[in-house]
């Protein structure tokens, strides 16, 4: 199979119908900014998308309409339409245009595959992120971030984005691929930066035109996707050179992540036909488990750090919080039970990926006419669901722009309608990583608070702007002083 970058797609995917022009609905379009000058739209999305989107439901209300290079789409908002296209309808819809950029990096991995991979892949790869497994993972979690921890001096600035980065792709390099992949974390770190930025406008269609033109900053992306797939290929050959398979053989539910690692149980998984992966496959689910598992997460931890450098108050409970764990005075690591039972942690994390949800969007494309919350979608439309923009409906979160983590208190997330809180998606497409994803950020951000402050250098702007791309990144590396506290 050819790499992901030039590789076609799979013929046993659904034919995706052609994307439609507004003439081509039918009926009355949900409101839009319809007339205005050819330009103005694109002009506005490429500037800020999340912004874009938000402007729009705003104006427009919770469905709206509007035309992109020619091809329809349609912002769908509401948490009832949300949870529709995620959950209830899932099969009427295909994965959107941003996830065609991604899969040229990532190829048929589970975040970028479309069934009937995709199903296949899901039921041999979930044992590895049960919750029960997670107290597996939580020892090298802990020991990784005292590592990097033990680095920040007193009185130092720090760059908090990239510090988080590196942090969190050694946590998935040593959790799910054994020590080999850590010798290339330089390397990997190197072309995902690449790779992550050229992604960005996800969701313009036809910008793969753009990757062909012969200019140094779009040659970049092929190269980088290479370089990540040349990586993975050498993790596999040397596991095959190795004949190192994982402990639990062939069996997914004997996976214990004390004693294996993903990359032997993806190499030795069956399917119920008894049928592996191959190591082409193999290659694509290592690099969307690289990159899915370590940048969301990074960008959680490092808005955290710049939201509580504004809420004083929020991150003195968070600090008592943090000296009342008694893994962290005995300096191991805690079991799921103990990082769960840290509530300011919690809603900290809550109200962190409402503000700053990693992934900010959803594309989709409707493979037949669908209707979603009385709205008509028709087959080929380009629909987007939107955590930015939910998350910040003054329905269910008043005040929606303040950082307050105290609201979780007052509504719990239980207690919102199904949609309006969704960083991890939804339904069959809901993320594998999610637990994983909760107990690192949580073991992080109380080790953090336990032992020093973050301070912005720039106290006048605490808070960075976004540099929205495949993910809600903050722009810039977030330089913060560090304080070590004494307690
Ligand atoms: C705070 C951190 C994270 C957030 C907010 C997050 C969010 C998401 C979201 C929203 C999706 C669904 C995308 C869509 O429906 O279009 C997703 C999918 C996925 N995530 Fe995460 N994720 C996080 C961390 C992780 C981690 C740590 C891993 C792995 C170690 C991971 C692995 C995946 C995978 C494999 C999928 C594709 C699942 C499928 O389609 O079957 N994620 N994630």
């Amino acid at each position: 199979m050819p790499r992901a970058f030039t590789a076609p797609r799979p013929d046993s995917y659904a034919p995706l119908p052609p994307p439609l022009s507004r003439r081509d609905y039918p009926g009355e379009l949900p409101p839009g900014p319809g007339l205005t000058v050819p330009g103005v739209t694109l002009a506005k999305f490429l500037a800020d998308t999340p912004a874009f989107l938000l402007d729009l439901h705003r104006r427009y209300g919770d469905a709206v309409s509007f035309s992109l290079n020619g091809q329809l789409f349609l912002g769908m908002f509401a948490p009832e339409m949300v949870d529709t296209v995620l959950v209830r309808a899932t099969r009427s819809f295909a994965k959107g245009v941003g996830f065609d950029r991604m899969r040229k990096v990532l190829g048929e991995g589970l975040l970028t595959n479309e069934e009937p991979i995709h199903l296949r892949h899901r039921r041999m790869m979930h044992a590895p992120f049960h919750r029960e497994r997670l107290d597996g993972y939580a020892g090298t979690m802990a020991r990784s971030t005292t590592d990097e921890l033990d680095r920040w001096h007193d009185g130092t600035v720090i760059p908090v984005g990239p510090r988080m980065m590196a942090l969190t792709l050694d946590i998935v390099a040593r959790t799910l691929f054994g020590t080999d992949a850590r010798e290339h974390s330089a390397r990997i770190a190197h072309s995902m930066e690449i790779a992550i930025d050229r992604i960005e406008r996800t969701m313009l269609p036809g910008l793969d035109r753009l990757d062909r033109l012969p200019l140094p900053w779009f040659r970049a992306f092929p190269r980088a996707a290479d370089d990540l797939a040349e990586v993975a290929e050498q993790l596999i050959a040397e596991r095959h050179a190795a004949g190192r398979a994982g402990a639990a053989g062939t069996d997914p539910e004997r996976y214990d992540p004390r004693t294996d690692d993903l990359l032997g149980l993806l190499l030795a998984l069956r399917d119920d036909d008894g049928s592996g992966l191959t190591d082409d496959e193999v290659r694509d689910e290592v690099l969307t488990l690289i990159l899915s598992g370590h940048e969301t997460t990074a960008n959680v931890l490092t808005w955290a750090a710049a939201y509580l450098a504004t809420a004083p108050e929020v991150r003195a409970a968070l600090e008592d919080e943090a000296d009342a764990q008694a893994w962290l005075d005995e300096d191991r690591a805690p079991t799921l039970e103990e990082a769960l039972a840290a509530p300011v942690a919690g809603m900290v994390l809550n109200e962190t990926m409402r503000l700053a949800p990693p992934v900010w969007v959803a594309p989709r494309r409707a493979l037949e006419d669908v209707e979603v919350g009385g709205v008509a979608v028709p087959a080929g439309a380009h629909v987007l669901v939107s955590q930015y923009v939910t998350h910040r409906d003054p329905r269910w979160f008043p005040d929606p722009e303040r950082f307050d983590p105290c609201r979780w208190l007052q509504r719990p997330e239980r207690d919102l309608p199904k949609g309006a809180y969704v960083p991890f998606g939804g339904g069959n497409r809901r993320c594998l990583g999610e637990q994983f994803a909760l107990l690192e950020s949580r073991i992080i951000l109380l080790a953090i608070a336990r032992r020093l402050r973050l301070e912005p250098v720039d106290a006048r702007r605490p808070v960075p702007p976004a540099q929205p791309r495949a993910t809600y990144r903050p722009r810039g590396v977030v330089p913060m002083r560090v304080r070590h506290r004494s307690r």
